[in-house]
């Protein structure tokens, strides 16, 4: 038994306590406390729900260089999450249900986050010939996604929302148009001509976003069951008012947004850092602007990191070569608990709540509440500030754009169903 006292609670139901919170048997037994073997004082400390990451790569199997199960697992219970999905841009890509069932077990010999593998939607994602998402969902896949790639082929993104639709897996795309993108590297316009890189158009978005909506409202006439389309790292503010008109016309589509995208802009890339490079790229203000707004009006469902690490070496490349990412599991919630609940009053209610209910909502899990009954996969996280160090990351990939930005809300202890999987109490 664990007794945690005197902290305040939030979840996606709000600010409430402080309370005592009795767990034991990987539920939470009581708020009123009781007898513990361990005892923990949450005096000045907040407790959440578990977060859960709709959006990481953790490498494996075949690029371990880069990062593996143990160190991305581990980046993750740092960062509060107790729940992943990994995506399946690995090599090979995990596309057959053997290899979903080994993420599987290997993630769960490490007890650490639980890991939700997103399995291709289509063989080595090489956009021709569906996965069998039948298969794939027995054998534990969470989503489908060729995520790391675009779809080009329009008539395939409508037989894989069809087909998933039947067995209730959502569908998430990379919304790029490939040849409007083409080899750029930051975001197109004046900022990207004056320092001489080529440039990937916010309509590379827009126009794939446009289409696969289409797409969506074709499957939705043709199914029986329910299709689920799910636009992952959203970038732009065309973007963002498709999704929400989508929306407000009753399509099936979910979307969410990246830490990347709602605290860094375009302007980042003057210092010509490589570890800046991403896909979609950093876009301006106004976009960041619109994000927020996204989140705060329902329009964005979920704020998912997109951990995508590189080696050093790779990162060090110059800015035409270096690989697209960021890594950002071990900072996600505090960054944007200082940036955008500290600094502009973003409500910590809906904060959290786009890294819990969010997110499990768009997997069809419960929500988790803190209230009596309710399981033990709880975050506690400590307001006091610090900076940012990524020599310290237990992911592999420690450099970060915001080494060295002080912040707050750390967690300082995750507990999957119970159990401790990080403890860093003072
Ligand atoms: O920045 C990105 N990195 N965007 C992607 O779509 C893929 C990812 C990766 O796998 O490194």
């Amino acid at each position: 038994m664990l007794l945690i006292k005197n902290v305040k609670l939030v979840d996606a139901l709000g600010e409430r306590g402080p309370a005592d919170v009795l767990i034991g048997e990987g539920k939470i037994l009581s708020l009123d406390g009781g007898e513990a073997e361990t005892v923990i004082d949450g005096t000045g400390l907040f407790l959440a729900p578990g977060f859960l990451d709709l959006h990481a790569h953790l490498r494996e199997p075949g690029q371990e260089v880069k990062e593996e199960l143990a160190t991305g697992l581990l980046a993750a219970v740092r960062g509060g999450y107790t729940d992943l999905v990994s995506m399946p841009n690995t090599t090979p890509p995990v596309d057959t249900p053997e290899a979903v069932r080994a993420l599987r077990k290997k993630a769960q010999a490490l007890g650490l986050a639980r890991l939700h593998p997103a399995a291709a939607l289509t063989q080595g994602q090489e956009g021709k010939t569906l996965t069998e998402a039948g298969l794939l969902k027995g054998a534990g896949a969470s989503l489908l996604t060729d995520d790391g790639h675009t779809n080009e082929d329009a008539g395939i993104l409508a037989a894989g929302l069809l087909q998933a639709s039947a067995f209730g897996l959502p569908v998430a795309v990379h919304a790029e148009d490939a040849s409007l993108r083409r080899g750029g590297v930051m975001n197109d316009g004046p900022l990207a001509d004056l320092l001489g890189l080529p440039g990937n158009p916010k309509e590379a978005e827009a126009a794939r976003i446009a289409r696969d909506l289409e797409v969506l409202r074709y499957a939705v006439r043709r199914s029986q069951k329910k299709p689920h389309l799910h636009i992952q790292h959203l970038s732009t503010k065309r973007g963002l008012e498709l999704v929400q008109e989508a929306k407000r016309a009753g399509l099936p589509v979910t979307a969410e947004a990246t830490p990347h995208h709602l605290t860094l802009t375009e302007e980042a890339l003057k210092s010509f850092d490589p570890i800046l490079k991403v896909a979609p790229p950093l876009r301006t203000q106004e976009d960041l602007e619109a994000l927020i707004e996204g989140l705060l009006d329902g329009t964005l469902d979920a704020i998912a990191t997109d951990h995508a690490p590189h080696t050093q070496a790779e990162k060090e490349m110059d800015l035409l070569r270096a690989p697209f990412g960021i890594p950002s599991l071990e900072v996600a919630f505090p960054l944007l608990y200082t940036e955008l609940h500290l600094k502009r009053g973003f409500p910590l209610k809906r904060l959290v709540e786009l890294f819990t209910d969010g997110p499990r909502s768009i997997l069809g899990l419960k929500p988790i509440h803190l209230e009596e009954g309710a399981e033990a996969s709880l975050v506690l996280l400590d307001p006091k500030e610090r900076p940012v160090e990524p020599r310290n990351f237990a992911s592999k990939a420690r450099f970060s754009p915001w080494a060295g930005w002080v912040l707050g809300g750390w967690p300082v202890l995750t507990l999957v169903e119970g159990q401790v999987v990080h403890q860093a109490l003072e």
